[in-house]
């Protein structure tokens, strides 16, 4: 066995973690219609309990914040319902989970919209993308700036949404302000050129996204909070002229609100670790709670930086798609199977519940190698 505080429990808030492997945030695409999960969901998740902690794929929290056909929501008492299931599941093999809410804000089309309007957005700028459709990939086009007077309103559908969450059992929530979405459009300079105080300086950009923290904070306490960011990743179109300038202050915000952890994505999503002067893992100077780190790490990685101390929390994507026993594979020092990427958005079971543990009998013969 590979002996690592990695496989130690951590102490998150008031959240005990068997373990410190995280399981990314990773939409799937395969809720309803309704943006219900279904029974599929309750296996997969549970597949996927030897996890410290899992983040659920991004959820929707309102009608508007949707950007991809068949993704969840967490809006409705039928999905909070459908949620509780999987939170059940999870709990029951020892697990511990938090839903990441979601707004895509530009990073939609009109088909995913209700009333068929546009996508809304800090400001009318034009992402080059395609949104994922119930018909295909489709062009994204300009979005509508949101009135100053709107924001509220949007606050609001987090604090419903956050609620909603403590209703279907979860354990605490992490925001979404990564990958080019609503929080992060408001925070660099790419998407946002408002000239009111949501925009322009740094200060005006953290405002909206702060609020959101805030509101989130008064229903759960911070302790049951995360946040993820992506300071260097240049995903879904959104970049900024000085990520340092405003990623700095901003987690120094966070830190002083108390939440449970910062999560960076240290490199282009899925991409590069380090692809940018900015050393998007120096943030964690700035910030007192615990820090996860994410984007292409090995085993090796992990337990290196774990051990060291350079990392509280590591968070795995990709290789918890196609190992679901991920955290005992580490333990044994084990390969780990490859994922396929033509399943991992859409259809049913096929790339999803099927990609097995280890037998009993490839344990014992990992476990006698390793001895
Ligand atoms: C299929 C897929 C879906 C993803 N969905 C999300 C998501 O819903 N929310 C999010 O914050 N990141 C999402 N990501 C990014 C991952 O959480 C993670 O940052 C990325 O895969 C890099 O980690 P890895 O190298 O361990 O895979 C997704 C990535 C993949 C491959």
């Amino acid at each position: 066995m590979v002996a690592s505080k990695l496989f130690e429990p951590y102490d998150l808030g008031p959240n005990r973690l068997s373990n410190r492997v995280v399981m990314a945030p990773l939409t799937r695409s395969r809720a309803s219609d309704e943006q219900v999960p279904k029974d599929i969901h309750v296996e997969y998740y549970r597949q996927r309990a030897g996890a410290g902690l899992i983040i659920t794929e991004a959820t929707n929290i309102s009608p508007e914040g949707r950007g991809y056909a068949f993704t969840p929501g967490i809006f409705s008492d039928e999905q909070v319902e459908a949620w509780k299931k999987v939170t059940d599941a999870v709990h029951a093999e020892g697990g511990k989970m938090f839903l990441q809410l979601w707004h895509v804000g530009r990073i939609s089309h009109p088909d995913l919209q209700p009333g068929g309007t546009l996508p809304v957005a800090p400001s009318a700028v034009k992402p080059e993308m395609k949104a994922f459709t119930k018909d295909g990939f489709k062009d994204i086009p300009a979005p509508r700036a949101l009135d100053r007077d709107e924001l509220p309103r949007v606050v609001a559908d987090y604090v419903k949404a956050a609620k909603n969450c403590k209703a279907a059992g979860f354990d605490g929530v992490e925001i979404h302000s990564a990958n080019g979405y609503l929080l992060d459009q408001f925070l660099r300079d790419g998407a946002n050129k408002r000239t009111d105080d949501y925009g322009g300086s740094v200060e005006n950009r953290m405002r909206f996204p702060l609020e959101v923290v805030d509101a989130v904070v008064d229903v759960w306490g911070a302790d049951r909070v995360g946040i993820r960011i992506s300071p260097v990743s240049p995903a879904n179109d959104l970049a900024d002229s000085d990520p340092e300038k405003v990623f700095v202050p901003y987690v120094e915000e966070l830190s002083k609100r108390g939440l449970a952890y910062l999560h960076v994505i240290e490199g282009a999503t899925r991409g590069d670790r380090d692809p940018h002067g900015f050393k998007a893992w120096s943030l964690r100077d700035h910030f007192k709670g615990a820090y996860m780190g994410n984007n292409s790490y090995t085993p090796e990685l992990a337990i290196e930086r774990v051990e060291k101390g350079e990392i509280d929390l590591v968070c795995f994507g990709r290789d918890f798609i196609s190992n679901p026993d991920l955290v005992e594979r580490m333990k044994l020092g084990a390969p780990l199977a490859e994922w396929d990427e033509k399943t991992f958005y859409g259809g049913g079971a096929e790339g999803y519940v099927d990609y097995p543990a280890l037998s009993e009998e490839e344990k014992a013969r990992y476990a006698a190698k390793a001895a």
